[in-house]
């Protein structure tokens, strides 16, 4: 049975693993997060804007999530209907799942847990899909509301990226 838990600081090593192992993967095109800074991790943990979650299964990690629970859009603008500034948002910065069905799990706890709360999450698009991300959206209930370009994004030239997006439930 896989659990989901807040990711304490003895978990974040783990973490780090499973994002370097995706991120340097070739199955996973387009899994951009970056480096994954073991201090802003660590940080992450106990900051008060983050939402740090993890899926155990049989004591191994299998999955995390890492959401800002402050996230505004860009230049205070409403990027779609479902983004009213009245609604509070979460915007996940994060997720990852090494455990086929960790990813679902963790996204049903956020879905569940904060209901009243809209989200949202970027899959880049080019120059790599990520196409088993945005199947993943499109089957936790999220629909592409905007897309993001830029001609140079963190060191890649012509990025794009899709904005999932998901209303509050209640
Ligand atoms: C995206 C991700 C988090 C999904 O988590 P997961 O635990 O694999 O997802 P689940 O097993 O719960 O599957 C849910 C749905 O995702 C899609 N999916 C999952 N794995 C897939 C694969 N290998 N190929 C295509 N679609 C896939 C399917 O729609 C699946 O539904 P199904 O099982 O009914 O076919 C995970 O694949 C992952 O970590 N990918 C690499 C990191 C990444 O790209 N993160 C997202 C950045 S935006």
């Amino acid at each position: 049975m896989i659990t989901i838990r807040k990711c304490a600081g003895v978990d974040v090593p783990v973490i780090i693993d499973i994002h370097d192992a995706l991120a340097n993967g070739t199955e996973d095109a387009g899994f951009f997060l970056g480096p994954a800074c073991a201090d802003a991790m660590f940080s992450a943990v106990s900051s008060t804007g983050k939402l740090f979650l993890v899926a155990e299964l049989d004591r191994s990690i299998g999955g995390y999530l890492l959401a800002d629970t402050a996230w505004v859009p860009p230049d205070g603008g409403v990027l779609h209907p479902e983004f009213s500034p009245s609604i509070p948002h979460i915007h996940i910065q994060q997720v990852a799942s090494v455990e086929r069905g960790a990813g679902a799990h963790l996204y049903s706890h956020l879905i569940d847990e904060f209901g009243g709360h809209s989200l949202s999450a970027f899959v880049a698009t080019h120059p790599k899909r990520n196409v088993r991300s945005a199947r993943f959206h499109l089957k936790m209930g999220f629909s592409a509301v905007a897309t993001f370009s830029a001609s140079s994004f963190a060191g890649i030239f012509g990025y794009q990226s899709t904005l999932f997006a998901m209303g509050e439930r209640r």
